[in-house]
């Protein structure tokens, strides 16, 4: 590298913050050749710097000897430019590019490094290749898009962190070598040299530690920390990913609302300058469930689910009669505008649904001059017809579609069925930020398999205080009508679930009925989490708290397909790491150190 280079990079400029204000000066810039024309005589090179593009031209009978290493370069070469920083010919002038006004006569040049050519065009970002570009993940870097969704990500990480030191939180680590946490996913798990047969799991969150900084005495803790979870994964999920972890002492939930509300407002308006109502709007888990047949509704459209039930259960229609008959229940929704959706389509949906939803049906009626029609409306009496058409309110050239069944076959397959005619129907405006609180989760859930309770949040959650005598006398998997509400929520942004959280229990009796209602046994409860029972016995505040997936935000603001587009350095759907192949075997050495053999079984 020539002295006048090294003397230099401490003058560096960077390419996007040149324009006519600093005409004649002379400039000094490192980047990569990102462009070049070879106009004989005259040669164009737009570099590219982290901040963006600048035009330079080298002219062959200024610049001598010179004009021989300009000629030299190709693509995603890195160079090293002086020059001086004129004003572009009116007709030159490129009203595309930021520094489009002006241009460098270079002076002097040097390459500091050749390149290979690029597997893929670094011109636009293109998800088509993705595999390609996850293995050069370095090339996919430098495009402007994933440049920006990296540097917005670092804004917004940055400013939550001002925000939360301005409000008094503390930045507390905590460890990623662990006992196994109660997130409900799988863990990862990392054997211990020094213990051989006994294994550390890496977190799925940071719940039960931070949750001991409360009784600690921390009062506001905060993290920005990479979570583990092996799951199996889906475009807005990665098997590590990272949240804004907040824990508050001496709390119930109208303080975590009103401090996140706030956060959101201040943050949102300095990092993309969008300013959202700071009183998000609430709903129930029964009334999203039964309404929007999500824990996580796009309020953006309407759409919703409406019971029917007592319409149509004494109809002549068998399907709707015996669902209700049954202990099921009936419900419809209105496509506004759907009375085109073709028969093959709706043979599609009906596939889909019963495929993945286990449905049995999708019935349907076409909103027509004269109300509704179908195959199956002779079945039913025109005051019937009627009183569903006034239920979800349909009119003309609109669609209904019915689910029958039990609620919870009905409510996840409306649900889906209402997203997916939405992106036709009813579409959202892609650039709302609807955001709303989900409230009152039940506690427990029975499981479909075992038919025993398990946590809906976690079992640290605590119960609404209405409902605290339903814990009484609980045991696992008796009394399933009891649906006993927790102080837990979730905050969902466009049908996104981007954070959760709860109150939590504080004492010590409530902790272990839970457990026990769990079926997780005394013993069992202190293998696990003795050390969060101990502490809780001494003096535990009143604490809650709430994560938010990060990524999952930053891919909603950035409109990005897929969460991997806003993580550097992103898992494929197999858990894999196409840049450098992991997961590999390890050496047989290292197995022996653990005092471990694989077994592929
Ligand atoms: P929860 O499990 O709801 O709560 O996680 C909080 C938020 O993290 C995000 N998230 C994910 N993002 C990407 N990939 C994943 N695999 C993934 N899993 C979760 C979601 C979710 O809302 N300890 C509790 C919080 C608490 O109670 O305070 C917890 O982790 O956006
Ligand atoms: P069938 O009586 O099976 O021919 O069904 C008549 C119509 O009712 C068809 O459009 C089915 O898709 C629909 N259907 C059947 N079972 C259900 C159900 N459980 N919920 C909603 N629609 C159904």
């Amino acid at each position: 590298m020539k002295d006048w280079v090294k003397s230099n990079f401490k003058n560096r400029i960077q390419a996007e913050s040149l324009d006519k204000s600093q005409i004649g000066k002379k400039v000094f810039l490192s980047g990569w050749a990102f462009r070049f024309r070879d106009q004989g005589g005259v040669i164009f090179i737009d570099l590219r710097d982290r901040s963006g593009i600048v035009q330079i031209v080298a002219r062959k009978e200024s610049l001598g000897e010179q004009f021989a290493v300009a000629e030299k370069i190709r693509s995603e070469y890195v160079i090293a430019i002086e020059g001086e920083l004129v004003a572009r010919d009116p007709e030159a002038v490129n009203p595309k590019m930021k520094t489009g006004e002006v241009e460098i006569i270079l002076t002097s040049i040097e390459i500091l490094n050749i390149s290979k050519t690029p597997p893929f065009s670094l011109d636009e970002y293109d998800a088509s290749g993705e595999e390609v570009r996850l293995k050069y993940r370095y090339l996919d870097m430098r495009t402007l898009e994933l440049r920006d969704r990296l540097m917005l990500r670092h804004k917004f990480i940055f400013a939550l962190r001002e925000y939360l030191d301005r409000s008094q939180f503390l930045e507390i680590e905590t460890p990623i070598l662990n006992k196994s946490t109660p997130e409900g996913a799988r863990d990862f798990l990392v054997p211990s040299r020094l213990n051989p047969g006994e294994f550390y799991a890496l977190p799925q969150s940071p719940q039960i530690f931070k949750q001991i900084l409360m009784i600690g005495g921390m009062e506001k803790y905060f993290q920005i920390v990479k979570c583990f979870r092996d799951e199996d994964l889906r475009a807005d999920r990665q098997p590590e990913f990272t949240q804004l972890d907040m824990e508050y002492s001496f709390v119930d939930e109208e303080e975590v609302f009103a401090s996140i509300q706030d956060m959101m407002v201040n943050v949102f308006a300095k990092v993309f300058g969008r300013n959202i109502d700071g009183k998000f709007p609430r709903i129930t888990y029964k009334q999203a469930m039964e309404e929007y047949g999500s824990d996580k509704p796009d309020l953006r459209f309407g759409m919703k689910l409406h019971d029917v039930s007592s319409i149509v259960q004494n109809s002549d229609f068998q399907v709707f009669t015996a669902a209700v008959e049954s202990g099921g229940i009936v419900k419809a929704i209105c496509v506004p505008g759907g009375a085109s959706i073709s028969r093959k389509e709706i043979e599609d949906l009906t596939a889909w649904l019963g495929r993945d939803f286990r449905s049995k049906g999708l019935a349907y009626m076409k909103h027509g001059a004269n109300g509704l029609d179908s195959a199956i409306t002779k079945r039913f009496k025109p005051e019937e017809l009627d009183a569903i058409a006034k239920t979800v309110g349909s009119k003309e050239g609109d669609m209904v579609f019915f689910g029958a069944d039990r609620a919870k076959i009905v409510h996840a397959s409306l649900g889906a069925l209402r997203l997916r005619l939405s992106e036709k129907y009813d579409k959202p405006d892609p650039n709302e930020l609807n955001f709303s609180w989900v409230t009152d989760f039940p506690m427990f859930e029975l499981d479909d398999d075992s038919k025993n309770w398990i946590a809906l949040h976690h079992p640290f959650t605590a119960p609404k205080s209405e409902d605290m005598h339903l814990l009484d006398e609980l045991l696992p998997g008796k009394h399933p009508e009891r649906v006993i509400r927790a102080k837990a929520y979730d905050l969902v942004l466009n049908g996104n679930e981007i954070g959760g959280g709860s109150i939590r229990i504080h004492d010590e009796k409530t902790q272990s009925q839970v457990f026990r209602i769990l079926g997780i046994g005394e013993e069992e409860a202190r293998e696990k989490f003795g050390f969060l029972l101990d502490a809780l016995a001494f003096g535990a505040p009143p604490h809650g708290g709430i994560a938010f997936g990060i990524d999952r935000i930053m891919m909603i603001l950035t409109k990005a397909e897929s969460i991997r587009d806003v993580i550097a350095f992103p898992k494929t759907q197999k858990g894999t790491c196409m840049m450098s192949g992991c997961p590999t075997p390890v050496i047989k050495s290292q197995l022996e150190e653990l005092k471990l053999r694989t077994v592929t079984i």
